[in-house]
Protein backbone atom coordinates (compact mmCIF):
# COMPACT_ATOMS: atom_id res chain seq x y z
CA UNK A 1 0.00 0.00 0.00
CA UNK A 2 0.93 3.60 -0.29
CA UNK A 3 1.46 6.00 2.75
CA UNK A 4 0.17 8.77 2.13
CA UNK A 5 2.02 12.06 4.11
CA UNK A 6 -0.21 15.34 5.13
CA UNK A 7 1.49 18.07 6.28
CA UNK A 8 -0.75 19.66 9.21
CA UNK A 9 -0.19 22.58 11.80
CA UNK A 10 0.28 21.62 15.40
CA UNK A 11 -0.89 24.57 16.93
CA UNK A 12 -4.23 25.32 14.75
CA UNK A 13 -5.06 21.82 12.53
CA UNK A 14 -6.57 22.59 9.27
CA UNK A 15 -10.45 20.70 9.62
CA UNK A 16 -9.87 19.74 6.12
CA UNK A 17 -7.07 17.66 6.91
CA UNK A 18 -8.60 16.43 9.76
CA UNK A 19 -11.55 15.52 8.20
CA UNK A 20 -9.48 13.36 5.65
CA UNK A 21 -7.73 11.71 8.17
CA UNK A 22 -11.58 10.81 10.13
CA UNK A 23 -12.71 9.04 6.99
CA UNK A 24 -9.83 6.81 6.46
CA UNK A 25 -10.15 6.07 10.08
CA UNK A 26 -13.80 5.15 9.92
CA UNK A 27 -13.46 3.04 6.86
CA UNK A 28 -11.33 1.01 8.99
CA UNK A 29 -8.06 2.27 7.88
CA UNK A 30 -4.71 3.19 10.19
CA UNK A 31 -3.43 6.67 10.08
CA UNK A 32 -0.18 7.70 12.60
CA UNK A 33 -0.81 11.28 14.32
CA UNK A 34 0.81 13.36 16.52
CA UNK A 35 0.27 13.18 20.52
CA UNK A 36 2.05 15.45 23.14
CA UNK A 37 3.99 12.28 24.15
CA UNK A 38 5.30 9.94 20.67
CA UNK A 39 2.98 9.84 17.36
CA UNK A 40 0.72 7.07 17.66
CA UNK A 41 -0.63 4.49 15.02
CA UNK A 42 -4.54 5.05 15.06
CA UNK A 43 -7.51 2.88 14.39
CA UNK A 44 -11.41 2.82 15.14
CA UNK A 45 -11.05 1.32 18.81
CA UNK A 46 -14.42 -0.32 19.17
CA UNK A 47 -13.58 -2.33 15.55
CA UNK A 48 -11.68 -5.57 16.23
CA UNK A 49 -10.76 -5.97 12.29
CA UNK A 50 -9.53 -2.44 12.56
CA UNK A 51 -7.70 -2.93 15.31
CA UNK A 52 -6.19 -6.32 14.09
CA UNK A 53 -4.39 -4.39 11.75
CA UNK A 54 -2.51 -2.29 13.65
CA UNK A 55 -1.23 -5.34 15.49
CA UNK A 56 -0.29 -6.67 12.13
CA UNK A 57 1.35 -3.06 11.08
CA UNK A 58 3.53 -2.98 13.83
CA UNK A 59 4.03 -6.77 13.86
CA UNK A 60 3.38 -6.39 17.55
CA UNK A 61 2.74 -9.51 20.25
CA UNK A 62 -1.55 -10.21 20.52
CA UNK A 63 -0.44 -10.48 24.25
CA UNK A 64 -0.09 -6.73 24.55
CA UNK A 65 -3.05 -4.31 24.93
CA UNK A 66 -3.46 -0.74 23.54
CA UNK A 67 -4.39 2.46 24.53
CA UNK A 68 -7.93 3.98 23.75
CA UNK A 69 -7.48 7.63 22.92
CA UNK A 70 -10.62 9.24 23.61
CA UNK A 71 -11.80 12.89 23.51
CA UNK A 72 -13.55 13.38 26.80
CA UNK A 73 -13.92 12.30 30.09
CA UNK A 74 -17.31 11.61 29.38
CA UNK A 75 -16.09 9.00 26.15
CA UNK A 76 -13.39 7.60 28.49
CA UNK A 77 -16.23 6.99 31.20
CA UNK A 78 -18.52 5.15 28.50
CA UNK A 79 -15.97 2.11 28.16
CA UNK A 80 -14.95 1.84 31.61
CA UNK A 81 -16.99 -0.78 33.63
CA UNK A 82 -16.79 1.04 36.83
CA UNK A 83 -14.82 4.49 37.20
CA UNK A 84 -12.93 4.75 40.16
CA UNK A 85 -13.15 8.12 42.62
CA UNK A 86 -9.31 8.05 41.52
CA UNK A 87 -10.00 7.89 38.38
CA UNK A 88 -12.24 11.21 38.42
CA UNK A 89 -9.56 12.68 40.52
CA UNK A 90 -6.72 12.07 37.98
CA UNK A 91 -8.41 13.02 34.68
CA UNK A 92 -9.99 16.33 36.00
CA UNK A 93 -6.31 16.95 37.18
CA UNK A 94 -3.87 15.47 34.37
CA UNK A 95 -6.50 15.11 31.44
CA UNK A 96 -5.93 16.35 28.08
CA UNK A 97 -2.66 15.45 28.90
CA UNK A 98 0.25 12.18 29.46
CA UNK A 99 -1.57 9.88 31.54
CA UNK A 100 -2.79 6.56 30.68
CA UNK A 101 -5.48 5.15 33.21
CA UNK A 102 -6.09 1.28 33.15
CA UNK A 103 -9.64 0.49 34.67
CA UNK A 104 -12.32 -2.28 34.13
CA UNK A 105 -14.10 -2.96 30.61
CA UNK A 106 -17.21 -2.33 29.34
CA UNK A 107 -17.84 -5.54 27.01
CA UNK A 108 -18.31 -3.51 24.16
CA UNK A 109 -14.49 -2.89 24.29
CA UNK A 110 -13.12 -5.47 22.34
CA UNK A 111 -10.96 -8.52 23.38
CA UNK A 112 -8.21 -7.79 20.98
CA UNK A 113 -7.72 -3.95 22.61
CA UNK A 114 -7.06 -5.38 26.04
CA UNK A 115 -5.29 -8.83 24.80
CA UNK A 116 -8.42 -10.55 26.49
CA UNK A 117 -7.59 -9.47 29.95
CA UNK A 118 -10.10 -7.48 31.95
CA UNK A 119 -9.26 -3.87 31.65
CA UNK A 120 -8.71 -1.02 29.16
CA UNK A 121 -6.20 1.80 29.22
CA UNK A 122 -7.46 4.80 28.35
CA UNK A 123 -5.85 8.58 27.68
CA UNK A 124 -7.63 12.05 26.70
CA UNK A 125 -4.32 13.44 24.58
CA UNK A 126 -3.54 17.48 24.89
CA UNK A 127 -2.29 17.51 21.49
CA UNK A 128 -4.27 20.17 19.08
CA UNK A 129 -4.07 16.84 16.11
CA UNK A 130 -4.96 14.11 18.43
CA UNK A 131 -7.87 16.18 19.96
CA UNK A 132 -9.24 17.41 16.81
CA UNK A 133 -8.72 13.90 15.52
CA UNK A 134 -10.51 12.35 17.71
CA UNK A 135 -13.47 14.97 17.81
CA UNK A 136 -13.82 14.73 14.03
CA UNK A 137 -13.60 10.85 14.56
CA UNK A 138 -16.38 11.05 16.63
CA UNK A 139 -15.46 7.57 18.68
CA UNK A 140 -12.44 6.37 20.60
CA UNK A 141 -9.24 5.45 18.76
CA UNK A 142 -6.92 2.85 19.34
CA UNK A 143 -3.23 3.50 18.87
CA UNK A 144 0.12 2.49 20.68
CA UNK A 145 3.58 3.97 19.34
CA UNK A 146 3.80 4.42 15.58
CA UNK A 147 6.77 2.13 15.07
CA UNK A 148 7.57 -1.33 13.90
CA UNK A 149 7.14 -3.75 17.39
CA UNK A 150 10.48 -3.25 20.00
CA UNK A 151 11.47 -0.34 18.20
CA UNK A 152 11.83 3.15 19.54
CA UNK A 153 8.83 5.24 19.50
CA UNK A 154 8.57 7.82 17.19
CA UNK A 155 8.55 11.73 18.10
CA UNK A 156 8.58 12.92 14.16
CA UNK A 157 6.84 11.67 10.90
CA UNK A 158 10.13 10.61 9.24
CA UNK A 159 10.40 8.06 12.40
CA UNK A 160 7.13 6.82 11.69
CA UNK A 161 7.75 6.69 7.94
CA UNK A 162 11.11 5.22 8.45
CA UNK A 163 9.57 1.70 10.07
CA UNK A 164 5.90 1.97 9.20
CA UNK A 165 6.19 3.53 5.53
CA UNK A 166 3.83 1.27 3.01
CA UNK A 167 2.14 -0.40 5.73
CA UNK A 168 0.12 2.27 7.09
CA UNK A 169 -2.99 4.62 5.25
CA UNK A 170 -1.87 7.78 6.42
CA UNK A 171 0.79 10.00 8.50
CA UNK A 172 -0.63 13.31 9.69
CA UNK A 173 3.00 15.23 9.96
CA UNK A 174 2.67 17.77 13.08
CA UNK A 175 5.95 18.16 13.39
CA UNK A 176 8.32 17.23 16.15
CA UNK A 177 6.50 15.87 19.07
CA UNK A 178 6.64 18.42 22.56
CA UNK A 179 6.97 15.73 25.25
CA UNK A 180 9.59 13.01 23.72
CA UNK A 181 8.41 9.80 25.66
CA UNK A 182 5.07 7.91 26.17
CA UNK A 183 2.25 8.88 29.01
CA UNK A 184 2.73 7.24 32.47
CA UNK A 185 0.44 4.29 32.63
CA UNK A 186 -1.19 3.93 36.31
CA UNK A 187 -3.43 0.94 36.80
CA UNK A 188 -6.30 2.04 38.75
CA UNK A 189 -8.16 -1.72 38.89
CA UNK A 190 -5.96 -2.54 41.75
CA UNK A 191 -5.74 -1.29 44.90
CA UNK A 192 -3.30 0.76 45.88
CA UNK A 193 -3.23 1.83 42.41
CA UNK A 194 0.15 0.57 40.21
CA UNK A 195 2.43 2.83 38.13
CA UNK A 196 3.07 0.65 35.34
CA UNK A 197 5.22 2.76 33.07
CA UNK A 198 6.88 6.44 34.67
CA UNK A 199 6.53 8.71 32.06
CA UNK A 200 5.72 12.88 31.75
CA UNK A 201 3.62 12.56 34.64
CA UNK A 202 5.69 12.24 37.79
CA UNK A 203 4.56 9.85 40.66
CA UNK A 204 4.81 12.62 43.02
CA UNK A 205 2.22 14.69 41.18
CA UNK A 206 0.16 11.86 41.09
CA UNK A 207 0.31 11.10 44.62
CA UNK A 208 -0.10 14.62 45.41
CA UNK A 209 -3.62 13.85 43.60
CA UNK A 210 -4.76 10.34 45.20
CA UNK A 211 -1.90 9.36 47.56
CA UNK A 212 0.48 6.91 48.23
CA UNK A 213 1.15 4.30 44.82
CA UNK A 214 2.36 1.27 44.46
CA UNK A 215 5.14 1.07 41.69
CA UNK A 216 5.61 -2.00 39.22
CA UNK A 217 9.38 -3.72 39.63
CA UNK A 218 12.17 -2.04 37.83
CA UNK A 219 13.08 -3.05 34.66
CA UNK A 220 15.68 -5.77 35.32
CA UNK A 221 13.29 -7.99 36.71
CA UNK A 222 10.07 -7.43 34.68
CA UNK A 223 10.14 -10.66 32.65
CA UNK A 224 10.67 -12.71 35.57
CA UNK A 225 6.86 -11.68 36.84
CA UNK A 226 3.83 -12.10 34.90
CA UNK A 227 2.68 -10.20 32.44
CA UNK A 228 0.96 -7.35 34.23
CA UNK A 229 1.58 -4.66 31.37
CA UNK A 230 3.16 -6.66 29.04
CA UNK A 231 4.35 -3.72 27.17
CA UNK A 232 6.49 -3.36 29.54
CA UNK A 233 8.65 -6.24 29.50
CA UNK A 234 12.34 -6.17 28.67
CA UNK A 235 14.05 -4.16 25.74
CA UNK A 236 10.67 -2.84 24.72
CA UNK A 237 12.69 0.42 23.34
CA UNK A 238 15.37 -0.73 21.22
CA UNK A 239 17.67 1.71 19.23
CA UNK A 240 19.81 -0.44 16.74
CA UNK A 241 22.98 -0.01 17.38
CA UNK A 242 23.65 -1.47 20.91
CA UNK A 243 23.15 1.33 23.83
CA UNK A 244 24.92 0.95 27.36
CA UNK A 245 23.72 2.63 30.01
CA UNK A 246 26.11 3.81 32.64
CA UNK A 247 25.78 4.90 36.06
CA UNK A 248 26.98 8.40 36.84
CA UNK A 249 29.82 9.33 34.06
CA UNK A 250 30.68 7.02 31.10
CA UNK A 251 33.47 8.82 30.01
CA UNK A 252 35.94 6.07 31.31
CA UNK A 253 33.54 3.76 29.30
CA UNK A 254 33.24 5.28 25.98
CA UNK A 255 37.65 6.31 26.34
CA UNK A 256 38.33 2.26 27.04
CA UNK A 257 35.83 1.26 24.30
CA UNK A 258 37.50 3.95 22.00
CA UNK A 259 40.89 2.54 22.95
CA UNK A 260 39.97 -0.78 21.65
CA UNK A 261 38.98 0.22 18.48
CA UNK A 262 35.51 0.98 18.79
CA UNK A 263 33.68 3.42 17.13
CA UNK A 264 30.93 4.88 20.27
CA UNK A 265 29.15 8.01 20.48
CA UNK A 266 29.04 8.67 24.20
CA UNK A 267 25.56 10.84 25.45
CA UNK A 268 27.32 12.33 28.68
CA UNK A 269 25.21 13.96 31.16
CA UNK A 270 25.40 18.08 30.68
CA UNK A 271 28.33 19.38 28.95
CA UNK A 272 31.95 17.25 29.63
CA UNK A 273 34.05 19.27 31.92
CA UNK A 274 37.22 18.98 30.30
CA UNK A 275 38.86 18.07 26.59
CA UNK A 276 37.35 14.57 25.37
CA UNK A 277 39.25 11.98 22.60
CA UNK A 278 38.16 13.39 19.51
CA UNK A 279 37.30 9.81 18.02
CA UNK A 280 34.46 9.84 20.93
CA UNK A 281 31.15 11.53 19.40
CA UNK A 282 29.75 13.49 22.42
CA UNK A 283 26.34 14.45 22.65
CA UNK A 284 25.76 17.21 25.61
CA UNK A 285 21.90 15.80 26.59
CA UNK A 286 19.59 18.58 28.56
CA UNK A 287 20.42 18.62 32.72
CA UNK A 288 16.32 19.08 32.82
CA UNK A 289 14.29 16.21 32.60
CA UNK A 290 11.52 17.35 30.53
CA UNK A 291 14.24 18.69 27.77
CA UNK A 292 15.59 15.11 28.25
CA UNK A 293 12.84 13.49 27.46
CA UNK A 294 11.70 15.62 24.68
CA UNK A 295 14.73 14.73 22.98
CA UNK A 296 16.17 11.51 23.61
CA UNK A 297 14.39 9.50 20.89
CA UNK A 298 15.03 11.95 18.22
CA UNK A 299 18.86 11.39 19.53
CA UNK A 300 18.82 7.88 19.28
CA UNK A 301 17.28 7.82 15.89
CA UNK A 302 19.41 10.35 14.54
CA UNK A 303 22.95 8.18 15.60
CA UNK A 304 21.40 4.67 14.09
CA UNK A 305 22.20 6.30 10.99
CA UNK A 306 25.27 6.03 11.60
CA UNK A 307 28.28 3.45 11.89
CA UNK A 308 28.35 3.64 15.43
CA UNK A 309 29.71 0.47 17.36
CA UNK A 310 27.71 0.94 20.58
CA UNK A 311 26.22 4.11 22.54
CA UNK A 312 27.24 4.89 26.30
CA UNK A 313 24.38 6.77 27.84
CA UNK A 314 25.36 8.68 31.99
CA UNK A 315 21.64 7.72 33.18
CA UNK A 316 20.57 10.44 34.92
CA UNK A 317 20.06 10.64 38.42
CA UNK A 318 17.39 8.40 40.22
CA UNK A 319 14.90 11.06 41.43
CA UNK A 320 11.53 11.18 40.56
CA UNK A 321 11.30 13.25 37.68
CA UNK A 322 13.76 11.50 35.88
CA UNK A 323 11.99 7.81 36.32
CA UNK A 324 10.70 8.18 32.34
CA UNK A 325 13.72 8.71 31.18
CA UNK A 326 15.70 6.08 33.23
CA UNK A 327 12.98 3.44 32.71
CA UNK A 328 13.25 4.07 28.72
CA UNK A 329 17.38 4.10 28.99
CA UNK A 330 17.29 0.93 30.95
CA UNK A 331 15.28 -0.75 28.90
CA UNK A 332 17.26 0.11 25.90
CA UNK A 333 20.20 -1.29 26.85
CA UNK A 334 19.18 -4.76 28.14
CA UNK A 335 20.13 -7.84 26.34
CA UNK A 336 16.95 -9.48 24.49
CA UNK A 337 16.23 -11.93 27.40
CA UNK A 338 15.54 -8.87 29.16
CA UNK A 339 17.73 -9.26 32.30
CA UNK A 340 19.70 -7.04 33.47
CA UNK A 341 20.54 -3.70 32.05
O1 LIG B 1 2.11 8.23 25.16
C1 LIG B 1 1.58 7.16 24.88
O2 LIG B 1 1.06 6.43 25.75
C2 LIG B 1 1.55 6.74 23.40
C3 LIG B 1 0.67 7.71 22.63
C4 LIG B 1 0.49 7.31 21.20
O3 LIG B 1 -0.57 7.83 23.29
N1 LIG B 1 1.08 5.40 23.27
C5 LIG B 1 1.82 4.32 23.64
O4 LIG B 1 1.21 3.11 23.38
O5 LIG B 1 2.93 4.42 24.15
P1 LIG B 1 1.99 1.71 23.50
O6 LIG B 1 1.03 0.70 23.02
O7 LIG B 1 3.29 1.83 22.80
O8 LIG B 1 2.18 1.54 25.03
C6 LIG B 1 1.02 1.35 25.84
C7 LIG B 1 1.40 0.69 27.13
C8 LIG B 1 1.98 -0.68 26.92
O9 LIG B 1 3.02 -0.86 27.88
C9 LIG B 1 0.79 -1.59 27.22
O10 LIG B 1 1.18 -2.88 27.66
C10 LIG B 1 0.09 -0.83 28.30
O11 LIG B 1 0.22 0.54 27.93
N2 LIG B 1 -1.33 -1.18 28.36
C11 LIG B 1 -2.25 -1.01 27.40
N3 LIG B 1 -3.46 -1.48 27.79
C12 LIG B 1 -3.27 -1.98 29.04
C13 LIG B 1 -4.12 -2.63 29.99
N4 LIG B 1 -5.39 -2.85 29.74
N5 LIG B 1 -3.58 -3.00 31.16
C14 LIG B 1 -2.27 -2.76 31.44
N6 LIG B 1 -1.41 -2.15 30.59
C15 LIG B 1 -1.90 -1.78 29.39
MG1 LIG C 1 5.14 1.41 22.10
Amino acid sequence: MDTRLLAIDSQMPDANVLLDAATILRSGGLVAFPTETVYGLGAIGLDAGAVARIYAAKGRPSRNPVILHVASVKAARELAESWPIEAELLSSRFWPGPLTIVVNRRPIVPDIVAAGGPTVALRMPAHPVALGLLTAVGAPVAAPSANRSSRISPTSAAHVLRSLDGRIDLVLDGGSTFGGIESTVIDLSVLPAVILRPGLVSAASIESVIGPVAWKADPASLNLEPLRSPGTIGRHYAPLIPLQSVEGDGRSTAIAATGSGEQVAWLSFGSPQDGIDDRIRVVAMPENASEYAARLYATLYELEQTELDRIIVDLPPDRDEWKGVRDRLLRASMPVDGRGA
